[in-house]
C-alpha cells in the first residue's frame, strides 16, 4: 500500500501549511503529499482546502475575494502560541522541490468543482513546468472536465478523478484520459476485478484540523484486498517513518 500525507501531516499539524508539509517530507517512505489549491482575486495559486477562509483562519469570506497580500495577513492557528500563513503554491514548491526531484510525489487537487476558477489549469501547469517538477505531480479534481483540460494542455500530465464512489470515478473517467480513480475509502462499490487495472487512491475524512493524534491504525491489508492501491492519510506517521 502506498501512503500519502493528506493535506500534509494534518492530524497533528494544521492542514495545508508549510509546517504540515515540513513534517511530511521528513517521512522517508512517503509516496507523496496531497494538497488543495484555490485562486486569489489577483490570480495567485494558494494552498487551502475550502473556498472560504472561515474554518481555518480568523477571518471570513471567499478566497477568490482576497488579494494574496490580504490573505497573507491571516493566521492559521495550530495552538495559541503558534500560527501559520496560507501558503502559496510557489512556497510549497520551494519547500518540497528537493524531495520531488528525488522520487516523492505531490497530488495537487484543483478545488474547482464549486467555483470553476477559469485559467487554473494553465496556471498550475505553467508553474509545474517552470519548476521542472511535472513528472512528480498527480493532478486531481472532482471536475472531470478540468482533468480533461489538463490532459489536453499536457498529454503527459498524470491525472486522477475524484468522487465518493469508485463506480462514479470510473464513469466520470471516460473520455478524460485520466490515469487513476480517487474514491472515498468507504466508496469501493465494485468488485476488485473491475478496478484491478487502475491505480485506486482512496481518501478519508475525519479529524482534519487540528486534532490530537488518534494513535489508531487501520488495517491497510483489508483495504488492499478491495482494490485500493494508495491511501491519503491525515496521520501517515502512524504507518511509516
Ligand atoms: O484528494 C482526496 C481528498 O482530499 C478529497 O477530499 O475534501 O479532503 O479535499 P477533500
Ligand atoms: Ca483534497
Amino acid at each position: 500500500m502506498k501512503i500519502w500525507a493528506h493535506r500534509g501531516c494534518s492530524q497533528r499539524y494544521p492542514e495545508n501549511t508549510l509546517l504540515a508539509f515540513e513534517k511530511a517530507i521528513k517521512l522517508n517512505n512517503l509516496t507523496g503529499i496531497e494538497l488543495d489549491i484555490q485562486l486569489t482575486k489577483d490570480g495567485e495559486i494558494v494552498v487551502i482546502h475550502d473556498e472560504r477562509v472561515d474554518r481555518t483562519t480568523e477571518s471570513i469570506g471567499f478566497v477568490r475575494d482576497y488579494a494574496l497580500a490580504e490573505l497573507k495577513r491571516l493566521h492559521i492557528y495550530a495552538d495559541v502560541n503558534q500560527s501559520q500563513q496560507i501558503p502559496t503554491m510557489e512556497e510549497v514548491f520551494d519547500l518540497i522541490e528537493p524531495r520531488l526531484k528525488t522520487g516523492m510525489k505531490v497530488n495537487i487537487e484543483l478545488k474547482n468543482s464549486v467555483y470553476p476558477y477559469p485559467g487554473m489549469e494553465e496556471k498550475i501547469l505553467d508553474l509545474a513546468a517552470k519548476r521542472g517538477v511535472e513528472d512528480a505531480i498527480v493532478f486531481s479534481s472532482f471536475s472531470a472536465k478540468s482533468m480533461e483540460r489538463i490532459k489536453k494542455l499536457n498529454p503527459k500530465a498524470e491525472t486522477g478523478i475524484l468522487d465518493s464512489k469508485v463506480s462514479d470515478c470510473l464513469y466520470k473517467l471516460r473520455g478524460t484520459g485520466a490515469d487513476a480513480l480517487h474514491p472515498y475509502w468507504k466508496g469501493i462499490d465494485l468488485l476488485p476485478d473491475r478496478i484491478k487495472e487502475y491505480t485506486v487512491r482512496a481518501w478519508f475524512t475525519g479529524h482534519l484540523y487540528p486534532e490530537k493524534p488518534t494513535g489508531t491504525r487501520l488495517d491497510l491489508s483489508e483495504l488492499e484486498k478491495s482494490g485500493i492501491t494508495d491511501v491519503f492519510l491525515n496521520e501517515p506517521e502512524m504507518y511509516i517513518n
